[in-house]
This record gives structure tokens, C-alpha cells and sequence, in this order.
């Protein structure tokens, strides 16, 4: 559109991707090739990189695909294969004109394949120090636990010495929480949540991306999170929508990813209108840009062919995503 060029100079910051969720089906493909890793034989999905992008685009649910995003990152073996992993990202990331990205992992997707946490978090924290000092784009790393798991086995795995040791160096410095979200509510990780904050540690979670506003009001009040990871569902409560306005606190909310799950029926449907008029801060973000079919830019792109906003709009967007990051305020300075 004509607005690209302006929204890519905009200073933008993403807050909600997850590393694994860059790997695109071609790399995916070549790592598992590399690793002597075999894709799934069962499914006609798994025949090329093309046929696995195809299938990509009929996604059903969040379920449908954390299925075939729990498969991908299989092929991920190596302390290599995670750098590469994030800096194909955060290349991508920057020539989308994002200068400060906050990113997620899945420790314990890869703990159960026997991958230990410092091979996967020596990776991507060498790549986040390359994004720095090649390309000027700060970073966080943000470990998220998996809702679908026993909570007691996401606080030992939170209390485990090489995750904490990771914890008090500052290399990690938030959790958060993802993966099937509608049987597994927030109130269940109560604990982790009360250890990860007494730990010093920044707090957010997967909330009203399918399930009601309802999760996204025990997420504020039972876990103490700081931010909502999507929240598209908190329209739906317009009482809660206006104390999270009244609050600052940010939404991190994804298009593309929406559109593709299904959680909404078009762009348009995604209430931005709704969060401005009520003025919700939020940010817009890539979700998983390897699966469903956008790096950041393009959701900006996809907001703006939808909802056409005011240049005024977007700066006051723009400045609500620095502001509700997470980076030092010198680093929030240079972005304002
Ligand atoms: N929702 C829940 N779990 C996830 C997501 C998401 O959007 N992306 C990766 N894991
Ligand atoms: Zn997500």
C-alpha cells in the first residue's frame, strides 16, 4: 500500500513472537535433513516444503496448528540451529523497521526432547547480541511454559539451576505463558507466577486469544502479569476493557495470526477500532511469522489496508509499543 514506506520507518517494537515460529518449512526441511530427524510419514503434509506451507494456510484452530508448530521445531537439535533460527528473524525483523523486539521460546519443547536449556538459550542469546551490534535492534528473551503441561511441571522446570542461573544473569528476564489455551486456564499457575515475580522477573501471558475475556481478568489479577499476549477477547467485557485502559496495560495483539487461527473472520474483525476508541494501549505483532504468513510489517500493512488509520493514529500506537516495552528508559528514549 501507500502507507508502507511510512509505516517501515515508523520505530516499531514487537513484543509477541515466538523464536520457533520463525522456522519456515524450507529451513525446516534442511535442518531435518542435517540432523537425521524424520517428519511425520503419516502425513502428506510432510511430502515437500511447498505441500507443508499449503497445509499452513488451512490452519483450523490454535490446536491445529500448535500441532504442526510442535513438529517443526523437532528438527531444532543444535546450539547453532537456534542462532540461526533467531537471526534469520531478526534480519527480517529489521528490514521491517522493527528497532527493539521482544521474544519468546518454548524451554520445555525442547527439554522434553532432550535438548538442555543452555544449548537452546546460548543460541538465541548470541544471536540477540549479533541483532544488537550488526543491525542496532535491541532484544529480550522472554521464556514461556506450556498451559497444556502439569503446573508443577512448569515450576520445576522454572526452578531448575540452569533456568535460574539464566534468570540472575539477565539473559531471561521475562515468562510468559502459550500453547492450548481454553482447558487450561490462568489460575492454575498461580505458583509460577508468585515465584517468577519474586524472582524479579517480567510477567505476561497467552490471554483471550480464543477463550473469553474472563481468562484475561484471572491473568491480571491471579498471575500479576503485566501485559496480555493477544486479549482480542477483552471487548467482550466492556467493564474490563475499561479498567485495563484505565490501568495502561498493554495488549499484544497479532492479525495475521487471528485471521490464519481463525479466532476472527478477517482483519477487520481484530478490534482495533474498538481498543483506540477505549483507549487500550497495544502493539501489533507477528505471532509465529513462518506460519502464518507475515513478519511484522505485514501486519502493520494488513491493520492499515483495513482499518485506514490517521498518521496520527499510528504515531500514538508507535509510542504506546516503546512505552509498554520492557527495555531500560535510555533505550526508550532513543526510540521516542
Ligand atoms: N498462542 C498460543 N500458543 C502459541 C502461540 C499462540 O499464539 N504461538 C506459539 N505458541
Ligand atoms: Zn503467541
Amino acid at each position: 500500500s501507500d502507507f508502507q514506506p511510512f509505516l517501515r520507518a515508523l520505530p516499531k517494537c514487537e513484543h509477541h513472537m515466538h523464536l520457533e515460529g520463525a522456522l519456515s518449512p524450507e529451513v525446516l526441511f534442511k535442518l531435518a535433513a542435517k540432523n537425521n530427524i524424520t517428519l511425520p510419514q503419516d502425513d502428506s503434509a510432510f511430502a515437500s516444503p511447498e505441500s507443508l506451507l499449503a497445509r499452513y494456510r488451512r490452519f483450523t484452530s490454535l490446536d491445529d496448528f500448535l500441532h504442526y508448530y510442535y513438529i517443526g521445531m523437532s528438527a531444532l537439535i543444535t546450539s547453532t540451529d537456534f542462532e540461526d533460527l533467531a537471526w534469520d528473524y531478526f534480519q527480517h525483523a529489521s528490514s521491517d523497521g522493527v528497532c527493539h523486539s521482544e521474544v519468546f521460546f518454548d524451554p520445555q519443547a525442547h527439554l522434553s526432547r532432550g535438548i538442555s536449556y543452555e544449548t537452546v538459550v546460548s543460541g538465541f542469546s548470541r544471536a540477540c547480541k549479533r541483532a544488537e551490534n550488526e543491525l542496532g535492534v535491541s532484544s529480550m528473551l522472554i521464556s514461556c511454559f506450556l498451559r497444556h503441561l502439569p503446573a508443577k511441571d512448569c515450576l520445576s522446570v522454572f526452578e531448575q539451576e540452569d533456568v535460574q542461573k539464566r534468570y540472575a544473569d539477565g539473559t531471561v528476564q521475562g515468562v510468559g505463558l502459550d500453547s492450548s489455551e481454553l482447558a487450561f486456564p490462568p489460575e492454575n499457575f498461580v505458583d509460577l507466577y508468585s515465584r517468577a515475580k519474586e524472582c524479579g522477573l517480567k510477567l505476561t501471558a497467552h490471554a483471550g486469544e480464543e477463550a473469553p475475556a474472563s481468562y484475561i481478568a484471572t491473568a491480571l489479577k491471579e498471575l500479576k502479569v503485566q501485559r496480555i499476549d493477544h486479549g482480542i477477547k477483552l471487548v467482550e467485557d466492556v467493564e474490563l476493557m475499561e479498567r485495563v485502559a484505565k490501568e495502561g496495560t498493554m495488549l499484544t495483539v497479532c492479525p495475521l495470526s487471528n485471521v490464519v487461527l481463525r479466532c476472527v473472520d478477517t482483519i477487520r474483525d481484530v478490534p482495533v477500532r474498538k481498543l483506540l476508541d477505549k483507549g487500550v494501549k497495544f502493539s501489533i505483532n507477528s505471532d509465529d511469522p513462518a506460519y502464518f504468513g507475515g513478519y511484522c510489517l505485514d501486519n502493520y500493512v494488513a491493520v492499515q489496508e483495513a482499518f485506514g488509520l490517521s498518521v496520527a493514529e499510528w504515531e500514538s500506537i508507535v509510542r504506546a509499543g516503546i512505552e509498554g516495552s520492557w527495555c531500560g528508559d535510555e533505550r526508550k528514549g532513543e526510540l521516542l
